[in-house]
């Protein structure tokens, strides 16, 4: 399977996404990363970390459903980091086409809510997620969750933002998204986890919460039942 991360500027997506490989191989998942953000930082934390626990692939490429989705194991899960949408929209689109399932890198803060659901300049992701449908062989979207990251503990903030990106805005009109219970708290060792070691306790705990959610609500293989 392919999951993919993504937000459409700086947010915490290759942080997360290397957490979560982190998660997923520590849970007995068999994970390849794929780097599709031409600033290769991804690459470059399995290279310079010592303990990044698996391998990851260049593939910053908008032929990415073309020419690395079909030499990928299928029976692994396969993590792809995306670049920022805003722009590097036609990786996206490729990547959009093939994947299983996106988690989508927010902070509970108004202007990252402001990037998703109306950038100043560009298209909403909501609806470069949703057109891709008609490329994809499903002729549908594929599922996608917001995971808030970087919510500091006891703030109103991530409550706030759930309850708006659920409920469509202030008045309801806006596109809906599904929001994941897990979130990643604002901390120190995240921050400063790309490039670095993984095995530390703040890049553990949140990403494991993460893996049980993902795996609750239906979209990871049962480890040991195959993919
Ligand atoms: N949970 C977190 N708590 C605090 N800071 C974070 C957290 N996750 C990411 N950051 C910070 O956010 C910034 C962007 O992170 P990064 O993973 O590089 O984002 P992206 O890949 O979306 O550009 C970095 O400065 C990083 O230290
Ligand atoms: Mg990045």
């Amino acid at each position: 399977m392919l999951i993919a991360s993504l937000k459409p500027r700086t947010m915490g997506g290759t942080t997360n996404t290397g957490l979560l490989a982190y998660a997923l191989a520590r849970a007995g998942h068999a994970v390849t990363c794929y780097d599709a953000d031409e600033s290769l930082q991804l690459a470059a934390w399995a290279r310079d970390a010592g303990d990044f626990p698996c391998q990851v692939h260049e593939a910053d490429t908008p032929a990415f459903a073309e020419t690395i989705y079909p030499e990928m194991d299928h029976d692994r899960i396969n993590l792809v980091d995306a670049g920022h949408a805003e722009n590097h929209p036609d990786i996206v689109d490729s990547i959009l086409e093939v994947v299983d399932l996106v988690i989508l890198t927010l902070s509970p803060t108004n202007p990252d809510y402001e990037r998703l659901t109306r950038p100043e300049r560009g298209t909403p992701l909501a609806k470069v997620i949703k057109r891709s449908g008609a490329l994809r062989e499903s002729g549908e979207p594929p599922t996608t969750y917001v995971l808030l990251n970087r919510c500091q503990a006891g703030a109103a903030s991530p409550k706030k933002y759930a309850g708006l990106l659920t409920g469509g805005g202030e008045k309801g009109t806006d596109p809906r998204w599904s929001v994941l219970s897990t979130q990643i708290p604002r901390r120190e060792g995240i921050a400063s986890a790309v490039g670095f070691p993984c095995d530390k306790p703040e890049r553990r705990a949140p990403y494991d919460a993460l893996v049980t959610e993902l795996t609750r609500r239906g979209h990871l293989p049962v480890v040991g039942v195959g993919a």
